[in-house]
């Protein structure tokens, strides 16, 4: 029988989708279970969007589209852009893809050759590493600590590129949920100025989610001699409740957004003409259901880490975006749950969905084997018996 390709070696399923899949398999068997797995948001878009999708049909050319994406959408992108700070972009700098996933896969075949290094903080969001394995770069790792907030210090950053082809960098985080404020983006921006060799992609897909008026900052405005090296990726995913909706942009020097629109043609042709509808009726449309549920999220952060804190032995940093909490439990392990030694994450979040019917992701499926990510986009009455669950599980450790 002929083999697959050495790549698939590689390739492994998501490790998210896996602790999902067996919360799900759990419930259906008739276990109570609450879901802190996966990162979904909990609401649906506006009507405006269903009715934008309508008229897209009433319409329907029946064609192949765009390999970029349809102007009006190149266009509300922009003006997207625009509303965040990032001003100056053209309809030649803006390309488009079945959702992040796919704009970062596309960016790694348009930029990386096998063995190009790529530098990335660690915890990472899990597909940074897939995608690295199934492009056969290599990947260098900047361990970022509990004890550091989670987050990239200029010194590591500037230690770590010489010889980098890319630098990849998220925020706010997945799986954190922290921050960079104004004056830390700055101080990294500065160390990249300082390495000229090195693309930038800011993964900034929950720019929109961002709490306690930090705001969102990013490279391009803190040193705009950036702007050449930088490629911002956004989706319609998680801001605007539409992960299967499928759209993801980047807005990049020109060379990157044709090289992506080059891919396009020859992988998708192009994103569906009634989703583009749906993403430009929801960048332009009314804003006030990603408002609210910002303020929403925010208010089940306070919820979560107030709980996570009130824990002995836990240490979680404070997120202030995106909908994750990323508490390190390691003060747990060695001890153990009704007679279970709790060796490490794995176990921790094994044990806790036994005994409590919890799930959580482990940390090390991020990187950091000494955490659990929660996502707290449960339903509402599910959140307050959910944290309680996870405090009865520490209280019962012997
Ligand atoms: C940091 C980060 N980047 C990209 C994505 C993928 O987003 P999309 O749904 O647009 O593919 C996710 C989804 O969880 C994410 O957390």
């Amino acid at each position: 029988m002929p083999h697959l390709a050495t790549r698939m070696s590689r390739a492994k399923p998501s490790a998210i989708m896996l602790i999902a899949e067996k919360a799900k398999q759990l419930k259906a068997a008739g276990r109570d279970i609450i879901s802190f797995s996966i990162g979904v948001p909990n609401f649906l878009p506006g009507p405006h969007v269903y009715q934008a999708v309508r008229d897209a049909l009433e319409k329907d050319s029946g064609q192949y589209g765009s390999n970029r994406g349809p102007e009006a959408l190149l266009d509300a992108y922009i003006e997207h852009l625009e509303q965040a700070g990032l001003t100056g972009y053209q309809r030649s700098n803006i390309a488009t893809a079945i959702g992040a996933k796919h704009m970062l896969y596309n960016l790694g075949e348009a930029l990386l050759d096998p063995g190009d290094v790529i530098v990335f903080a660690v915890p990472y969001w899990t597909t940074y590493l897939d995608m690295a394995e199934i492009l056969d770069v290599k990947p260098r790792l900047l361990p970022c600590s509990s004890a550091q907030n989670y987050k990239l210090t200029p010194a590591q950053l500037d230690a770590a590129l010489p010889g980098a082809k890319l630098f990849l960098f998220n925020n706010p985080s997945n799986p954190t949920g922290m921050v960079y404020t104004r004056e830390e983006i700055s101080a990294l921006a500065d160390v990249l100025v300082r390495h000229p060799d090195v693309w930038i992609i800011c993964d900034d897909i929950y720019n929109r989610m961002v709490f306690d008026g930090v705001g969102y900052h990013n490279f391009v405005q803190a040193r705009p001699e950036l702007r050449d090296r930088v490629i911002q990726v956004d989706s319609i995913s998680k801001t605007y409740g539409m992960p299967g909706w499928r759209v993801g942009f980047i807005a990049a020097p020109e060379v990157v957004a044709n090289a992506v629109v080059t891919l396009n043609s020859n992988h998708i042709t192009n994103v569906p003409e009634v989703v583009n509808a749906a993403a430009v009726a929801a960048l332009r449309g009314p804003q006030d259901i990603p408002i609210a549920k910002n303020a929403e999220f925010a208010a089940r952060r306070d919820q979560v880490y107030a709980a996570l804190t009130a824990i002995p032995g836990v240490v979680c940093p404070r997120p202030q975006g995106a909908f994750y909490a990323f508490p390190n439990i390691s003060g747990a392990f060695g001890k153990s749950h009704n007679g279970r030694v709790i060796n490490n994450d794995v176990d921790f979040c094994a044990f806790l969905l036994d005994a409590k019917g919890v799930a959580c992701v482990p940390g090390s499926a991020f990187g950091d084997p000494l955490a659990l990510r929660i996502s707290y986009t449960c339903p509402a009455d599910q959140l307050a018996p959910g944290l309680q669950r996870f405090q009865e599980f520490f209280a019962e450790l012997a």
